[in-house]
């Protein structure tokens, strides 16, 4: 007798082999043999109140369950409370995805990218669900997968899970950011949380030829994936920003806080206001353009935030359309739309003038060309790593971490 998930399963497949995502027989056999509601019982959803769970063991939501099990959407599995301590309409507390089941079309073009092969030891940092450990068990045999995760619960849940399927992968907790020496090295190591640079013990874990696919993350850009090889004489790895959007949760020290130190810092501006005049007009900042944003990141150090929108302009008192800059050391500025002179008014707070970085890094942009994120790469050794632009040569190279 059919199950109710396995046409869903097929649907998947399907969904992901049809809009390309998926191509190798490898994979498509893996993702086919992976029924991705045995790694997510229960799911969180949000609604325009607040939170509601989906369990596939409650009758009266199971077939809403399986339908967002079986999307080609992420799902979070996991949450805590927001620490600024905000509250929902429902009256809860705001809260922090911790873990989720990645997105499958993303999933399968990271895998695909990966240039997985037979015979391959492979370490996934973000064990979560155990979803993408199944996968990879799939692919290359149980006994070459180390997964880990900062939560030890997860991992727990995630080994009775992917035992079901008869996998027994090495599960480990604990901070992924010192990788697991102890079963490597690896050909592969994949994280599914974001880190602002690449953790050194990655490299160092790594086999000659081995690489490395990581979301590198900053708080304004954060769809690149990098995949960084290591060369065979060398112990630095080099690499591209890839194509493929890709946002991951945080990779965060600490299992109980939900968020990254850097994501807790004070954001009241400090330092007095000053006004002064743009002639970089504020329409033709691209502020949705992932290419700039990411050049922005690049040069604006601990850069937060930047948006178009209504602001209040202290010379004039009335709100108008502006464009607004945050850093996460409390720097903030404003420019507004509409001239005078020639110029538009800008007003720029806290301990750095932010706007002036603005001002050259769309010169730049432009300069360039208006590169997208994978015209830019980045090289990660013992002593340095950077981002660079074209080619690790490049007179255009920014110093990491993003944030
Ligand atoms: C997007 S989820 C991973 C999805 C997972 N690969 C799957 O297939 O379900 C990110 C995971 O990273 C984990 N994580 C966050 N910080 C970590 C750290 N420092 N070390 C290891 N894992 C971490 C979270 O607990 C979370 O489970």
């Amino acid at each position: 007798m059919t199950t109710d998930w396995e046409p869903r399963l097929a649907a998947l497949v399907a969904t992901l082999t049809d809009g390309g995502h998926l191509h190798s027989s490898e994979w498509v056999t893996a993702f086919a043999a992976t029924p991705r509601h045995v790694f997510t019982p229960e799911i969180i959803i949000t609604t325009p109140d607040g939170y509601r769970v989906l369990s596939g063991d409650d009758s009266a939501s199971r077939q809403e369950w399986l339908s967002a099990v079986y999307s080609d959407e992420s799902l979070v599995t996991q949450d805590k409370p927001h620490a600024a301590g905000h509250l929902v309409p429902s009256g809860e507390p705001l809260r922090v995805p911790t873990s989720s089941s990645t997105m499958p079309s993303l999933m399968a073009r990271m895998l695909e990218a990966f240039d997985i092969d037979d015979g391959m030891r492979i370490l996934e940092i973000g064990t979560g669900t155990g979803y993408n450990a199944a996968l990879l068990s799939h692919r290359l045999g149980d006994g070459d997968v180390v997964s880990i995760d900062i939560d030890p619960c997860l991992v727990d849940q995630a080994g009775h899970r992917l035992a079901q399927l008869g996998y027994t992968p090495t599960l480990r907790a604990g901070d992924g950011a010192d990788g697991a020496a102890e079963h490597g090295p690896y050909d592969r190591i994949i994280a599914t949380a974001a880190v602002p640079d690449i953790p050194i013990a990655w490299v160092q874990q790594l086999k000659p030829g081995g690489k490395i696919l990581a979301n590198l993350r900053g708080d304004l850009a954060g769809g690149t994936l990098c995949l960084l090889s290591r060369g065979h004489d060398d112990d630095e790895v080099i690499g591209p920003i890839l194509p493929i959007g890709g946002n991951f949760m945080w990779l965060r020290p600490n299992v109980d806080d939900p968020h990254r130190p850097h994501e807790l810092a004070p954001v009241t501006q400090r330092g007095t206001t000053s006004r002064t005049t743009t002639n970089l007009d504020p329409a033709e900042v691209p502020v949705d353009d992932a290419g700039f944003r990411f050049l922005l990141q690049l040069q604006l150090h601990a850069a937060q935030a930047l948006w178009r929108g209504p602001a209040f302009d202290p010379v004039t008192r009335t709100e108008h359309d502006a464009v607004t800059v945050t850093a996460a050391d409390g720097s903030r500025a404003e420019a507004f739309t509409g001239q005078e002179n020639g110029r538009h008014r800008v007003s720029q707070t806290g301990p750095r003038r932010i706007w002036d970085t603005v001002e050259t890094t769309h010169h730049l942009w432009r300069d360039l060309g208006q590169p997208a994120p994978d015209k830019f790469g980045v090289v990660a050794n013992d002593s340095t790593q950077f981002a660079w632009f074209g080619n690790d040569d490049s007179w255009h190279r920014w110093p990491l971490p993003l944030i």
